[in-house]
């Protein structure tokens, strides 16, 4: 079934062009009208009962769980970013001396650092696959180049299903297969895909998977979420909250102090991930998302921009070619003709949102954007060539 525009969703208003929820996403009035609601009920915390730190967490676990295609929302951990979600990870991984752990070039910093601390700790290295320096069947190429680069050496490949900054789509299944291969460990950052982009665990059967949830998931700023494998069963969590304890529910026998957790990756969520504002607000968002297929958000995203991109490619632009890229997400590298503080002006001027990461203009948009707004933005594009 195909979609259709969904802007009466959101209170985005009229005179502005949104095309920027890679950075952050608007709410669904679902979603305000979640948090106000749990934002009042603070006033009256009499009214609030014990269930209410349990029950919800559940809830929006299970919707998780759905929505990346797992068995067992057990294996699913709250956490606050994407940072504490590798962390976790990476401190439950022992590497020997010489091992390698694969990441892409010019990857997320918070799914680089923690891994350079961590090749530092065991005199691990830090293997990066290079985008290749030319511009011809790149996104190909470049996938070539990380699956070549995964060998008897590698212990950990840490990396997103597409590019951050331009989209660029890697075949995580064909990577999967060689990780199995070679015995590595496979970590995903979902962040820029998971909910835009299909998507499955039970397909890829990553180690962990990590996920921002305010960009493609509709939720509040400081909300993530992660997906741990059987490797991390029996890991270490970075802090010892009392709600991960097995009987946590028990509030009046909390220091018969538990020395089991909950079951797989319960251990792991972050201390008040029962955040009731938060919760509620992530419940909305997922249950709207779960209405949705990603395959029709993808054929919509293409639907709306496919002329556009067309028309920027005939001007010089460099996008990556449809089959190795997102069409919820990518970047446009400009030809010398255009030059990129002028167009960021008019960009601005005209209210058109998008972002800049690196040599790229970041252009990510969604259901509630229109083949007008992107006529615009082709306007604003054509107008800056000199
Ligand atoms: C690929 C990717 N991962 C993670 C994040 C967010 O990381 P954190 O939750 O650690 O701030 C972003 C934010 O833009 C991102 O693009």
């Amino acid at each position: 079934m195909s979609l259709t525009n969904q802007k009466d969703l959101f209170y985005l208003p009229d005179n502005i062009t949104y095309l920027n929820i890679a950075s952050q996403s608007p709410s669904f009035k679902s979603v305000e009208e979640a948090g106000i609601k749990t934002v009042k009920e603070k006033s009256h915390p009499y009214l609030i009962t014990a269930d209410r730190y349990f029950d919800p967490i559940i809830k929006l676990k299970k919707l998780f769980t759905k929505l990346i295609k797992a068995e067992d929302y057990n294996r699913i951990a709250c956490i606050p970013s994407v940072s504490y979600g590798l962390a976790t990870v990476a401190n439950n991984i022992q590497l020997k001396k010489g091992d390698e752990i694969l990441l892409i070039e010019e990857q997320f910093p918070s799914n680089y650092y923690v891994w350079e601390r961590l090749a530092l700790k065991y005199n691990a290295v830090i293997k990066i696959a290079e985008q290749p320096k030319t511009n011809s069947d790149k996104g190909k190429k470049w996938n070539e180049n990380i699956l070549s680069s995964i060998s008897a050496k590698t212990a950990v490949v840490a990396m997103g299903n597409i590019h951050w900054a331009n989209g660029t789509l890697f075949n995580l299944k064909a990577i999967r297969e060689k990780c199995f291969e070679q015995n590595s460990l496979f970590i995903i950052d979902g962040s820029q895909s998971v909910g835009a982009l299909p998507f499955s665990i039970e397909e890829l059967q990553p180690d962990a998977l990590v996920c921002a949830g305010y960009k493609w998931l509709f939720g509040p700023y400081g909300c993530a979420y992660a997906y741990f494998g059987s490797y991390f069963d029996d890991g270490i969590p970075i802090e010892e909250n009392w709600s991960n304890r097995l009987d946590s529910e028990n509030l009046s026998g909390l220091t018969n102090y538990q020395p089991k957790y909950k079951p797989l990756a319960n251990r792991y969520s972050v201390g008040e991930h029962g955040s009731f504002i938060y919760t509620e607000m992530q419940i909305a968002a997922l249950t709207q998302l779960l209405h949705w297929n990603p395959n029709d958000i993808q054929n919509y995203c293409h639907e709306i921009t496919s002329e556009f991109v067309q028309n920027l490619k005939e001007v010089g632009c460099f996008i990556e070619n449809d089959d190795f890229r997102a069409k919820h997400l990518f970047g446009i590298q400009l030809p010398e003709t255009i030059q990129m503080e002028s167009l960021k002006n008019r960009l601005q001027q005209e209210k058109i949102f998008v972002s800049y990461r690196g040599n790229y203009v970041r252009i990510s948009c969604h259901l509630y954007n229109t083949k007008e707004e992107f006529d615009r933005l082709n306007g604003c594009f054509l107008s800056e060539i000199h």
